[in-house]
């Protein structure tokens, strides 16, 4: 322990599981841990960040982003999600991640209730925790699906309600009635949903619906970050109603002034150009999936396939979960995504194919 202070608000959250687990992995190791696109940033991305920069668009820009990306992304929601939004509505942040923590630090209070589901993204407790509030999961279906009912019997009284469809790190897809009806009683209540979408892009049967089709309180976070392979240029926005604009935007320009500029030209080229390399990279996560799958079946663990995101959340007990870690297959144990999934492991199919057989192969070989 060192002697210095820290405030009782971080000091009550943990570091993230994950980052833990990337330096057990030897050599030899199959990284199956990781949550970003092993994809590298489309080319035509790319040119527009490297003329951003030669025409020297490399200061501060609007706090809420250049002007041009506002309007693509009004586009976006136009074209992708039948979603009709006016620049006023929307702020560019420093990836999916500010989005979040921004909502947080504007509306939650000490001691509100966020509500999320667990298992569930790592971020959301710590955010909600930041901000004072208390962080609260939402049990899933034995499906890994939103227990609708067992939802909204937790929705009384809280502040938000986050809602991750293509969900991490179950990669379930939530149906549009499940969605409905979650975004109806949250209204009924004066909950406000927070939707993070961004996995829209990756899902292999069904179509991506929006939560904000449903309601009126309903903030949209979203990101460059998975969807163009851009999770380290640090790119993301929120679409809110527009009376939450100024609030949020006294907590993003105090604490992170603007995205970065260069990273911002790069994400306007990502909305308004060739929409291929998604879909290129969607079919083949698909590919992947359906190899993961697969094999994890055909050695007997029984889980539904998922329908999204790049990842599988597979029940296999925890020792044979820390012996495929020992043996250098890097997935990351359910317990931290929440308190009630110790039994489940997370495997990202964010790598090779050639990848995932060895992973397979490998733990077939350790239940041998
Ligand atoms: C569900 C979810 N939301 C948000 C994020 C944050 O994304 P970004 O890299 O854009 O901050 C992630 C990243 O892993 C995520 O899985």
């Amino acid at each position: 322990m060192n002697e210095h202070r820290y405030a009782g608000r971080v000091r009550s959250v943990e570091m993230s599981g994950i980052r833990k687990l990337f330096e057990a992995g030897g050599p030899d190791a199959i990284n199956l841990g990781i949550g970003q696109p092993d994809f590298d940033t489309p080319d035509h991305i790319k040119m527009a960040a490297i003329a951003a920069i030669r025409e020297g668009r490399t200061g501060y820009t609007p706090n809420a982003g250049i002007p041009e990306l506002r309007e693509a992304i009004c586009e976006k929601f136009a074209r992708e999600n039948g979603l009709a939004y006016r620049p006023e509505q929307i702020l560019v942040t420093a990836g999916g991640s500010e989005a979040l923590h921004l909502v947080m630090e504007a509306l939650v209070d000490p001691g509100d209730r966020v509500l999320f589901t667990d298992p569930g993204f790592v971020s959301y407790a710590a955010l909600a925790a930041f901000a004072g509030g208390k962080p609260e999961g939402v049990l899933l279906d034995a499906a890994l699906h939103i227990d609708v009912e067992r939802a909204k019997e937790q929705m009384d009284g809280a502040r938000l309600f986050i809602l991750n469809t293509p969900g991490n790190p179950t990669g379930a897809v939530e149906s549009e009635e499940s969605i409905r009806a979650l975004v109806e009683y949250a209204a009924d209540r004066g909950v406000t949903v927070v939707s993070d979408e961004v996995y829209e892009h990756f899902i292999y049967e069904k179509e991506h619906v929006s939560a904000a089709r449903f309601g009126e309180d309903v903030i949209t976070v979203n990101a460059a970050s998975k969807t163009y392979a851009m999770t380290g240029w640090r790119v993301g926005y929120l679409a809110a109603p527009e009376d939450y604009i100024p609030e949020f935007l006294k907590v993003h320009q105090y604490a992170q002034a603007c995205a970065t500029s260069i990273s911002q030209y790069a994400a306007l080229a990502a909305y308004t150009g060739d929409q291929e390399p998604v879909a290129r990279m969607r079919n083949e996560y698909r590919a992947r999936r359906d190899l993961l799958y697969d094999g994890l079946s055909g050695l007997g663990f029984d889980f539904p396939r998922p329908e999204g995101a790049f990842y599988m959340f597979v029940p296999m007990g925890r020792s044979l979960i820390e012996k495929a870690v020992e043996n250098g297959i890097i997935i990351v144990p359910g317990s931290a995504f929440g308190s009630r999934a110790p039994e489940y492991a997370r495997f990202s199919y964010a790598t090779s194919r050639e990848n995932l057989s060895r992973a397979v192969g490998r733990l077939e070989a350790l239940m041998g």
